[in-house]
């Protein structure tokens, strides 16, 4: 027997019991006579006590930090409590000691507060999934597995295994591939997402399945992306819209209370992806605080009347006029409000500057523009933001795109700087009616916002079959009929992070066609590349509609924070890299050779 506790486990009711620990050494202290030994395993630490007046032979082995220990010996009452561990009231007296097992110095220090950089920690990631802060994400991760499979299970739904080994069809984010030997030329990829699979079994009759899977994506990497990722992955047929979205806002509720204990009744509030951008600037907003978007010169509109013709060149030449009104701020001094302009000049936001009014709370407004405007102009743009006594008032301008990305995060900014975005306060949001397409300038071609089985609204189904898609006036592509055309496509966002996404399909083949041609396809092309989906249609497809959420982003997030990587047990960095395996790698030239593959260098 290795342990008949764990190191977690005993407790003052334990005293006298004889009891075998097996763990890791964490440290090792020596007082005089005495030697204390911190045990750790997952469960917790222990202390073990070596009293060499009473038994010396037990001070003959050596010891080291991370050496495998397998200890025998009595509960007993600690003389000095501590209180910060579970089993600080007591310690074990040692009577047998056996190293199971001898560490080399490990290259960092296994604590919460580590020594230890990134690339360090991912190299020896299996030392770093010791550390408690990383474990506790773990277990998080698999408490979150565990509540989403109990509430779909209870409601019936099916977890279907879909496969990895699939056909090339990128469309969104490029695919993985991968060659085969007994195919010589051929590749697979690896799926981005199980979308026609679940929308196939769909039509085969199992009306609810799910699968928490592994998808694969070749995109650029950021906090909250990588290039395998989990998702909870579900679909149902014979379902409106809203069944789904009660389906699953009823799933991460489960989830909350679950795995957080919070009661999360509140009805979660829904808004249109055009009121998102609008208010926010952005179709994933963060709503626990204000700061909304205040639109001074919107393409095509005059700028606000006070402000029109001031001479201020910023404003009059710029396409649109952002602003966002931040409570109680006029006391921002210069230097303030001199860094948030290098804030916004910044390569990752990219404007060429920043505009201020500060509303003094004696009724004076003091702005970065003075010359250009008097004290009534500066009021009446105070009103138009709604902005009183005290408040500071930021204003962007520039290029319709760029200037509203900014402006929405220079309002998360301030909300980060004001406290307004804790991580332990959540606030779930419906977006909805998203645009079925999104222009990709450098094809000038329309391509799926959400992926190409999305349904328009009905109402716009006219409008895609009686247009062409093709673009004439790439700087107007804004008027063409197709712009403004809705899916029944839907987002669940958390403090301002897209959890998950999802959209009724459509189930005709002729709409699904119809929708392939949009997107620029040819007859000979859909065919080609979702020929087995069109023919599964031609054989009574059930309406259907589904979601999928981001698994990794959803435990983040209620593990506090908004790096994934630290709840996956194995991650990949930056750079797509697993520094541990020191993947991907190149491979021998037997090996390419039987994948009939000669490497060229790119062109
Ligand atoms: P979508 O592409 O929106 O939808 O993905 C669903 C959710 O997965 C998460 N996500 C990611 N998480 C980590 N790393 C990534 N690279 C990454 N990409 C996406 C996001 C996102 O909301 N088949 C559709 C779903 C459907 O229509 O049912 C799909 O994959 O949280």
């Amino acid at each position: 027997m290795y342990r008949s506790h764990t190191c977690g486990e005993l407790r003052a009711s334990h005293i006298g019991v004889e009891v075998v620990l097996s763990g890791w050494v964490q440290k090792v202290r020596k007082m005089g006579a005495l030697t204390f030994i911190d045990l750790r395993d997952r469960y917790g630490i222990t202390q073990l006590t070596l009293d060499e007046s009473k038994r010396p032979e037990l001070l003959n082995t050596s010891l080291g930090r991370e050496f495998v220990l397998q200890a025998k010996g009595n509960v007993i009452e600690r003389s000095s409590k501590n209180a910060h561990l579970a089993t600080g009231d007591i310690e074990i007296e040692v009577t047998e000691l056996k190293v199971l097992n001898a560490s080399i110095t490990p290259p960092f220090t296994i604590e919460d507060d580590t020594d230890a950089g990134d690339d360090l920690r991912m190299k020896y990631r299996y030392l770093d999934l010791r550390r408690a802060a990383v474990r506790k994400n773990i277990e998080l991760r698999y408490a979150v597995n565990r509540a989403a499979r109990e509430y779909l299970h209870e409601l019936g739904f099916l977890d279907i295994e879909t496969p990895f080994l699939i056909k090339s069809t990128p469309e969104g984010a490029r695919d993985f591939v991968v060659p085969s030997r007994m195919n010589e030329g051929e590749f697979y990829a690896l799926p981005q997402s199980p979308q026609t699979f679940k929308q196939l079994l769909m039509v085969s009759g199992y009306d609810r399945y799910y699968q928490i899977v592994k998808c694969f994506r070749d995109e650029d990497l950021r906090a909250d992306r990588q290039p395998e990722f989990t998702q909870i992955d579900c679909e149902m047929a014979f379902v409106e819209q809203e069944d789904i979205l009660n389906t699953f806002e009823g799933m991460i509720k489960h989830i909350f209370k679950a795995v957080k204990g919070i009661d999360y009744t509140d009805i979660v509030p829904r808004m249109t992806w055009d009121e998102a951008m609008r208010r926010y600037g952005n179709d994933k907003p963060d709503i626990r605080f204000g700061m909304e978007l205040q639109n001074l010169k919107v393409k095509r509109e005059a700028l606000y009347a006070p402000m029109a013709n001031s001479g201020f060149q910023v404003f009059d030449g710029a396409e649109t006029v952002l602003a966002i009104n931040v409570p109680g701020c006029s006391n921002y001094t210069r230097k303030q409000t001199d860094e948030l302009i290098e804030w916004v000049k910044r390569p990752q936001i990219g404007m060429g500057g920043m505009a201020f009014v500060k509303v003094g709370t004696d009724g004076t407004f003091k702005s970065s523009f003075d010359k250009f405007f008097d004290a009534a102009a500066l009021e009446a743009l105070a009103k138009q933001c709604g902005a009183q006594a005290d408040d500071l008032i930021l204003i962007l301008a520039g290029t319709e795109e760029k200037t509203r990305k900014a402006i929405s995060e220079l309002r998360l900014e301030m909300g980060n700087r004001l406290g307004l975005r804790k991580s332990d306060h959540f606030q779930l949001l419906w977006v909805m009616d998203f645009p079925l397409f999104e222009y990709a300038e450098e094809e000038n071609r329309w391509v799926a916002r959400h992926h190409p089985f999305t349904s328009p609204k009905p109402d716009h189904i006219q409008r895609m079959i009686e247009n062409s898609p093709v673009i004439t006036d790439p700087a107007n592509y804004l008027n063409h009929p197709y712009a403004d055309i809705k899916a029944n496509a839907y987002d669940m966002v958390l403090n301002g992070n897209e959890i998950g996404g999802g959209s009724i399909r459509i189930f005709q083949k002729d709409l699904q066609q119809k929708m392939f041609a949009a997107l620029g396809m040819s007859e000979e092309e859909a065919n080609h590349k979702f020929g087995f989906l069109l023919g599964a249609f031609e054989y009574g497809a059930p309406p259907h509609g589904g979601i999928a959420f981001g698994f990794d982003r959803l435990c983040a997030l209620l593990g506090g924070s908004e790096t994934i990587r630290d709840f996956i047990a194995f991650p990949k960095n930056n750079s797509g890299r697993d520094v541990m395996l020191d993947a991907p790698s190149s491979i021998d030239d037997k090996q390419l050779n039987e994948l009939g593959i000669r490497l060229q260098p790119k062109a």
